[in-house]
């Protein structure tokens, strides 16, 4: 079975962290979530995989490489401008022939793609939709069903008065081949705006899969860290990276914590980090690869790139920061904030809640 998986959008409401990273490589539990994404394809016998790409596509590539070590094959395509959902599936048109997944390359589920594809051929569909209750679809493609499950309606983004129903798309298709026909060539086309309601106004069957398995569209600072705080709780299958040296404290190879450190988890410290005497971490926080965290420095339910470095006393709580930040002695990083890679927060600043600061 193949898939094509959209990562070529530029993550503007990830900004700041997206500037130096595609939004499909942001680290979730310290692996870009393209792995975990990658993995989960690959239990469901998904075994070939094309890369629908456009920013910033070498930070996937030279990770990926040709996919060695992992169970699928990986191809690649670049679009030299951004060609939409839909056109970006065209694109790669030549290496389909069959039915097809397509997954949007930024929602972390457990959706079960197995059941999904048995009920597409069940009911014999031109498309089928997977399906996911949330609180506000307003930001989502909101999607109507009938009692068969065939669907009725979908409106992208509705207005609040236009949202019947919590049920919305949850980024993952099935597809059978001549969909494809229904899509001009080079050209920005979308399945959200465009495929969707032609083909419900033609009257073909297109039908929705419900699923209340964990979903989650990691596109927003609040979100991408909800998604890591959710993983270190339990919420999804996820293997934690590290060995557990304490109660809900994993620690990679290679890290060096302190005895006189204080980890309350669920933490994970990564690969080559120092943990230095008298350091307070509480979870959920993750620490990515190279960290160096001073001594006497307080760091509660923070997400932490790699090569971060962290001064003596200094405070972190509710924050994201991105690779290569340094935060100066006694410097404080409240809530909501998010320090996009290479910022330096001098010795003794203080932030105001819920800054954002980009790049260098
Ligand atoms: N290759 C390529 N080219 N990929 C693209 C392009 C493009 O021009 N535009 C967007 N993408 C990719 C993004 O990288 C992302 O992985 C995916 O397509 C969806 O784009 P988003 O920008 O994240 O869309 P959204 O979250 O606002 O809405 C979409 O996802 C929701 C579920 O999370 C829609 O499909 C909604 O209907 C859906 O509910
Ligand atoms: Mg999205």
């Amino acid at each position: 079975m193949k898939a094509v998986i959209l990562v070529g959008g530029e993550g503007t409401r990830l900004r700041p962290l997206t500037l130096s990273t595609p939004k499909s490589m942001v680290p979730i539990v310290n692996r870009p979530f393209l792995e975990h994404m990658i993995n989960y394809l690959s239990r469901h016998g998904i075994d070939e995989i094309v890369l629908a790409m456009g920013y910033l596509p070498d930070a996937i590539q030279e990770y990926f490489g040709d996919g060695d070590g992992y169970k699928t094959s990986l191809l690649y395509a670049v679009e030299d401008s951004p060609l939409g959902t839909a056109g970006a599936v065209k694109n790669v048109a030549g290496h389909i022939n069959d039915s097809f997944f397509v997954f949007n390359g930024d929602v972390y589920t457990d959706i079960n793609l197995t059941e999904m594809l048995q009920l597409h051929r069940k009911s014999g569909a031109k498309a089928t939709i997977a399906l996911t209750p949330v609180e506000d679809p307003t930001v989502y493609g909101v999607v109507e069903t009938n009692d068969s499950g065939r669907i009725r309606r979908f409106v992208e983004k509705p207005k609040r008065e236009e949202v019947t129903t919590n049920m919305i798309n949850a980024g993952i298709y099935i597809l059978e081949p001549d969909v494809l026909n229904m899509i001009p060539s080079g050209k920005k086309f979308m399945f959200e705006q465009g495929v969707f309601p032609t083909l419900l106004n033609r009257g073909e069957p297109v039908y929705g899969y419900e699923s209340y398995e964990y979903w989650i569209d990691i596109g927003t600072p609040e979100k991408y860290k909800k998604v890591n705080d959710d993983l270190l709780g339990g919420a999804s299958k996820v293997e934690i990276p590290g060995s557990q040296t304490g109660n809900g404290v994993w620690v990679e190879y290679g890290g060096r914590v302190s005895p006189e450190a204080d980890i309350e988890g669920p933490v994970v410290i990564g690969k080559g980090c120092k943990v230095d005497a008298g350091a307070k971490i509480t979870g959920p926080t993750i620490i990515g690869p190279d960290c160096f965290i001073g001594q006497n420095s307080a760091i509660r339910s923070a997400i932490i790139w790699r090569n971060v470095h962290i001064g003596k006393r200094a405070s972190l709580a509710g924050c994201i920061l991105a690779e290569n930040v340094s935060v100066g002695e006694q410097a404080r990083i409240p809530h909501g904030c998010v320090l996009g890679h290479d910022v330096v927060v001098n010795n003794g600043e203080t932030l105001r809640e819920g800054t954002h600061v980009w790049p260098e």
